[in-house]
C-alpha cells in the first residue's frame, strides 16, 4: 500500500477506535484549550454571520462545530469516510463530503472563509502541500481569506526530528511518526504564493495551546 493510502486508512482506524471527538483528531486536551483554539480560529478568520465557511481536513468535526455560530453556512470535507460521518452526525445541518485536499469538489469561488487546520504536516511533500493551497485559493471567492493553522515551522524540524525514537515509531501508526511529519519554510512558501495572494501572514498561536512553540498559523489574503 502506498505511504498515501496507509495514513488514509489511519485516520480511518483512528476515527472509529474511540467515541471521544478529541481523541478522534488526536487532540486530547482540555475543553479549556479546545475554547481557546476555537477563539482563535473565529479571530484569525475574522468569522462574520453571513460567511459561508469551508474546513478542509475537518476530522469529526469538533473545531468547526464550535465556529459555526459565528457563520451561516459550514462545510466540510475530509478523506476519511469514518472522520465524515462523524461529522455529519455532529452537526447534521452542514454539509459534509468524503474527499481529498488536492481536489476540492466545489465551484470556483464558492466560499467567503477556509479553514484547515492541523493536516498539512501529513501530507506526502511540499509539492503536494503547494498544490493543496492552490486549489484553496480557487475555491475562495475574492476577498475571502484562507487559515492554515498549526504548520510545522522548519526552523524547529531538526529539534523535533531528533526526538523521534524510531524503533518506537515502528510500533505506531505512521501519522504519529514525527519523522515522517512534513516541515514547512515559510519564507519559501511566501515566495512561491506571492503572486496568487494579496497577502500572506505568519500567525504565532496563543502560549497556552501546547505545542505553540512550533506550530503556526498560515492567513492568505484574497
Ligand atoms: C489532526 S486531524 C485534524 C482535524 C481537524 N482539522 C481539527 O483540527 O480538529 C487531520 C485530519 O486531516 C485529514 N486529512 C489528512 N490528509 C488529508 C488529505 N490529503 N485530504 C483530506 N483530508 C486529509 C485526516 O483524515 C484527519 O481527519
Amino acid at each position: 500500500m502506498s505511504e498515501f493510502l496507509t495514513k488514509q486508512t489511519e485516520w480511518q482506524q483512528q476515527a472509529e477506535s474511540s467515541d471521544d471527538l478529541k481523541l478522534q483528531v488526536g487532540r486530547p486536551q482540555s475543553d479549556e484549550s479546545w475554547q481557546l483554539l476555537a477563539k482563535d480560529v473565529v479571530e484569525k478568520l475574522k468569522l462574520h454571520a453571513t460567511d459561508n465557511l469551508l474546513d478542509v481536513g475537518c476530522g469529526s468535526g469538533l473545531l468547526l462545530s464550535k465556529l459555526a455560530t459565528n457563520c451561516a453556512y459550514v462545510s466540510g470535507i475530509d478523506y476519511a469516510q469514518a472522520m465524515v460521518d462523524k461529522a455529519q452526525a455532529l452537526l447534521p445541518n452542514a454539509q459534509f463530503y468524503c474527499g481529498e485536499a488536492k481536489k476540492l469538489p466545489f465551484a470556483s469561488r464558492s466560499f467567503d472563509k477556509l479553514l484547515s487546520y492541523s493536516i498539512f504536516h501529513y501530507f506526502p511533500d511540499r509539492e503536494y502541500a503547494l498544490s493543496v493551497v492552490k486549489e484553496m485559493i480557487r475555491v475562495v471567492k475574492p476577498g475571502g481569506i484562507i487559515l492554515i493553522g498549526d504548520v510545522l515551522d522548519a526552523n524547529y524540524e531538526n529539534e523535533i526530528k531528533s526526538k523521534s525514537n524510531l524503533a518506537y515509531e515502528q510500533k505506531i501508526p505512521n501519522i504519529h511518526r514525527y519523522s515522517q511529519w512534513q516541515f514547512y519554510d515559510f519564507v519559501q512558501l511566501e515566495r512561491e504564493l506571492s503572486d496568487l495572494v494579496s497577502q500572506f501572514e505568519v500567525l504565532t498561536q496563543p502560549n497556552e495551546l501546547a505545542l505553540s512553540g512550533y506550530r503556526k498559523d498560515i492567513r492568505l489574503w484574497l
